[in-house]
């Protein structure tokens, strides 16, 4: 999602700014093209070579620097760049900025530039929450300059509190938000990811090995596309997307409840979840004992959500997978049609990276137009665009717009 965006990142002299290595190597991992600005005083910490060799371009410190021979560097930097990014951004530069000081090659950078800026905070507790900070972070947030608020815990001081430096995961993905599209702002999309617990008794349950990535991934791809999103999720140990409304549930019958109430206010659903068809007829009460011989336990059929789906949806989107192991396109392309489905995502089980746990799919996306498009290899993310993409074609197609009953 990185890849040939153009990032400036500014690093500023406190102790997290080893961090900023890390998170180059991240942007460098997703393609992301780099260029580094350092202060003075983030070269006592880190020296420029570093990140020089992880960026692979040059890293500007000095104000008076020639990109090219015309060129002046801040200004070819301020125009150079997707968007730019101070980590670690001290008390210093915060008050800089708020103030209009440009007195060093990142100031004058940032001044200059017309591109998103995120600056990302670490300091010590209380000089974060020194009042004055407090009203520069404002006076910027109301400019319209972005933030992400720095974390609570041990800090270089030793003393305990808010202002470690974000996790780089977190900075990387407000980069990746800021950087995306917002093409499904406007639409409300309902994803079902995980599996179901089926229990028969109070220690003991039917399940399967859903872990939720795929359906996570596309909650969290829709809200970066601007999208408002509700996840609805089986039992999973992956963290909630943020900016997403989280509905967690255990059974296939708690799904079904949770989907039929945030249904009306949808535009379009996902049913990534993998539902059990069955679950116990009888959960008891005390733990089934051991006996001599075999155990049976009768099963019935658990509502089928994506069907009633497909009756109610009226002008609503609905996307299903289909799981399969065996005559992957044909079985797909029926449900499609009898559940009443805009487009089916086909996961085949065989195969290798495919499915279950991983974090990479292979997906057939059929249509009910008689298209198939056959995705590669591709982490879960990226299948989540694609079918984030096809999405969009039909709302686009239909001329949809906001709410639809
Ligand atoms: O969670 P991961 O580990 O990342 O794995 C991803 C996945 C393999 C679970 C996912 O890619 C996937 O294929 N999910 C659908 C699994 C499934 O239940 O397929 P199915 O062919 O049994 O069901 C067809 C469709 O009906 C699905 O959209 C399913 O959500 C829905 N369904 C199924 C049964 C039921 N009682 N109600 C339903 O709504």
């Amino acid at each position: 999602m990185l890849k040939g965006k153009r990032i400036v990142v500014g690093v500023t002299g406190g102790i997290a700014a080893y961090k900023s290595a890390e998170l180059l190597r991240e942007f460098i991992r997703r393609e992301a093209d780099v260029r580094v600005i350092m202060t003075k005083n983030a070269a006592e910490f880190i020296t420029p070579l570093t990140l020089q060799t992880l960026s692979g371009n040059p890293v500007f410190c000095d104000m008076f620097s020639l990109i090219k021979e015309s060129e002046i560097a801040h200004i070819a930097l301020a125009e150079y760049g997707d968007m730019m990014l101070i980590a670690p951004a001290t008390a210093n530069v915060i008050g800089k900025i708020a103030s209009g000081i440009a007195d060093d090659l990142l100031t004058t950078t940032i001044m200059a530039t017309k591109a998103p800026v995120l600056l990302c905070p670490a300091m010590n507790t209380n000089m974060y929450t020194n009042v004055i900070v407090r009203e520069n972070i404002e006076k910027l947030t109301a400019r319209g300059y972005l933030f992400v608020e720095p974390a609570h815990g041990e800090l270089a001081c030793k003393s305990e509190g808010m202002g470690r430096l974000a996790e780089v995961s977190e900075i990387v993905e407000e980069v990746e938000s800021i950087l995306t599209v917002k093409d499904l702002k406007g639409e409300r999309i309902l994803v079902t990811a995980g599996p179901t617990r089926e229990p028969f008794d109070p220690v003991r349950y039917i399940t399967n090995y859903s872990s939720g990535k795929m359906g996570y991934a596309l909650a969290r791809i829709a809200e970066r596309r601007g999208a408002e999103v509700t996840l609805i999720s089986g039992p999973s140990s992956l963290p909630v997307p943020r900016g997403v409304k989280f509905i967690p549930i255990s059974s296939a019958v708690e799904m079904r409840d949770a989907v039929m109430e945030n249904l009306e206010a949808s535009t379009v659903i996902i049913k990534a979840a993998a539902v059990a068809d069955y679950r116990p007829v009888v959960c008891s009460n005390a733990k089934i004992k051991k006996q001599d011989g075999p155990l049976a336990i009768s099963l019935t059929r658990n509502p089928d959500i994506i069907s009633e789906i497909g009756k109610k949806k009226g002008e609503r989107i609905l996307v299903g997978f289909a799981m399969e192991s065996e005559n992957l396109i044909e079985n797909a392309k029926a449900k499609m049609l009898e559940k009443n489905m805009d487009l089916i995502i086909a996961n085949d089980l065989t195969e290798e990276g495919a499915g279950f746990q991983t974090d990479t799919n292979i997906v057939k996306i059929l249509s009910r137009n008689e298209e198939i498009e056959e995705l590669p290899l591709m982490n879960k993310a990226e299948v989540a665009n694609r079918i984030l993409d096809r999405v969009k074609e039909i709302i686009t197609r239909k001329g949809f717009k906001g709410s639809r009953g």
